[in-house]
Parts: structure tokens; C-alpha cells; sequence
């Protein structure tokens, strides 16, 4: 069966030249929806929309930069004419002991991943009120919770959860559904910084004894930006393979 759950509907992924947020914009789109993928590549969100359909857009767009967020949201709505849905996956990593941490990688993890959630969210969230109708969902993770060597991206991810959640409170007699989803280790290109031997360790850990697949948090980010999900807000949902229950 074919679902047509975003006939109508537009949707903005940040972070969709690869990985995850490619993974998104394609369900979405396979399901009706014309996807505008933002990536801080032009060049490679370009060629990921190609991938997907001639109608798909693609920008360059740092989702750390105000600046760069604003003008490039300005020419998402003269392109669609209104964004329903918006997937704030973006993120990056840059792992060291606290006590090693340099003032760069503490700075850069929350400002992109942290700021860069806020940003788009700011972007949207007055057109969203207008329409009485907006479906969020921002990429968090399990780190949240602690992990070693992520103080940076665990405080940043942690405050995507609970900046969510307050969202959610403020948007929700707007129509509006705010969620988060917390994957663990899911099998991108953002894995490759961990060596081999340590990801072996992290999978036989795993009750599913797998890593997770993109198209796996796809299909919870298709559910979050649905209409199914139509009673789900300021939730934040694992998606672990069983490592936390
Ligand atoms: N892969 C995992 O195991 C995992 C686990 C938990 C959470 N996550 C989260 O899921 C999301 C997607 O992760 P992924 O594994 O697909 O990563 P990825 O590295 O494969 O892709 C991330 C994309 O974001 C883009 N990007 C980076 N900085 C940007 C910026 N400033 N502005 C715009 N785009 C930018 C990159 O160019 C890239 O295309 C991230 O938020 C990540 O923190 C991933």
C-alpha cells in the first residue's frame, strides 16, 4: 500500500544531503510531500534533491548562522508558498574529554546543534501560528542521557529535548506538534569518526544486535510529521534497539 500522508504538504530537512536527513526528505516525499532539503553543502544537497525528484529544491544554508537561516527560509516560502512540516536534523560531533575539549568544539556542537534547532524553529514557528497548523520534529539523541567524550553534543542534544518540550507547550493551541527523536547509533557517515573496534563493542551492547538504518528514524520522523501523530507532542522517542528502556 502506497501512502499518500503529505499530499498537499511541504517540508523543510535540514542536514538532507545524507544520511538521516535523506532519508527523510525521501519518505516525505515518497508520500506526497515537496521536500526542501537545506544543507550547508549547496553542492551536495543539490545533488541529494536530484536523487530524489526534479521538483524536490535544495539550498545552502548554515544552520548556525541567523543570517544564513533567515534569507534562506525568505526564499523557501517564495518557493513553496508555506513549510507544514520542518525536520531539524542537522548536527555534527567533535568528540574529546572534557578536560581536552577546546573552546572550538564545545562552541561549534552548540551552535550547531543546539542554536541551529532554534533557528529554523524561529523561521517558521509566525507562519506556522498563522496557518494553525506545523509539524516539528528535531533530531536529538541518547547522548543526552551521557555518553563519554560528548559533553558537548550530549548538553547540546539534552537541551534540544527540553527545548522541545516547551515548544510543544507554547505551539499546541496553535495546532502545532513539537517532537524530538533520540536515535542511538544508526549507520551514517556520522559513525565513521568512531574507531572500529569501539562501534563493535557499542553494537554487541545492542539488544536488536544491529546498528540502527536512516530509513528506520525516517519512518518515525513520517509518523512525527503526520497527521497519525496528531495527539503526540512534546514527546521524545528512542529509538535505541533496546539499549534504553
Ligand atoms: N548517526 C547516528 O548514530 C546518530 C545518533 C544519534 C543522533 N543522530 C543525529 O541525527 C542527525 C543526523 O545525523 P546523521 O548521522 O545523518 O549525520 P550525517 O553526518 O550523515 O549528516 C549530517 C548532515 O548535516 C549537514 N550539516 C552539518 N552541519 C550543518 C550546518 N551547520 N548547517 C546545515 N547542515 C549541516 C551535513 O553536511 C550532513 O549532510 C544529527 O542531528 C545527529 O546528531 C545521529
Amino acid at each position: 500500500m502506497i501512502l499518500e500522508r503529505f499530499k498537499g504538504k511541504t517540508a523543510v530537512i535540514t542536514g538532507a544531503a545524507q544520511g538521516i536527513g535523506f532519508a527523510c526528505a525521501k519518505r516525505l516525499h515518497d508520500e506526497g510531500a515537496i521536500c526542501a532539503l537545506i544543507d550547508i553543502s549547496g553542492e551536495a544537497a543539490q545533488v541529494a534533491a536530484q536523487k530524489i525528484s526534479p521538483d524536490t529544491k535544495a539550498y545552502a544554508c548554515d544552520v548556525s548562522d541567523r543570517k544564513s537561516v533567515s534569507c534562506t527560509f525568505e526564499q523557501v516560502y517564495n518557493d513553496l508558498g508555506k513549510v507544514d512540516i520542518l525536520i531539524n536534523n542537522a548536527g555534527i560531533t567533535r568528540d574529546a574529554m572534557f578536560h581536552k575539549m577546546t573552546d572550538d568544539q564545545w562552541d561549534t556542537v552548540l551552535a550547531v546543534n543546539l542554536n541551529g534547532v532554534a533557528n529554523c524553529c524561529k523561521a517558521v514557528i509566525p507562519a506556522m501560528r498563522e496557518a494553525n497548523y506545523g509539524k516539528i520534529a528535531n533530531l536529538a539523541s541518547v547522548s543526552a542521557f551521557g555518553n563519554l567524550g560528548q559533553t558537548n553534543y550530549g548538553a547540546a542534544k539534552a537541551a534540544v529535548i527540553g527545548f522541545t518540550k516547551s515548544l510543544a507547550k507554547e505551539c499546541a493551541r496553535f495546532n502545532i506538534t513539537v517532537n524530538a527523536i533520540a536515535p542511538s547509533y544508526i549507520d551514517t557517515e556520522m559513525l565513521r569518526a568512531v574507531p572500529e573496534k569501539v562501534l563493535e563493542k557499542f553494537i554487541s551492547a545492542i539488544p536488536l544486535g544491529r546498528l540502527g538504518l536512516p530509513e528506520e528514524l525516517a519512518a518515525i520522523a513520517a509518523f512525527l510529521a503526520s497527521d497519525d501523530s496528531s495527539f503526540v507532542t512534546g514527546e521524545c522517542i528512542v529509538a535505541s534497539g533496546g539499549s534504553y528502556m
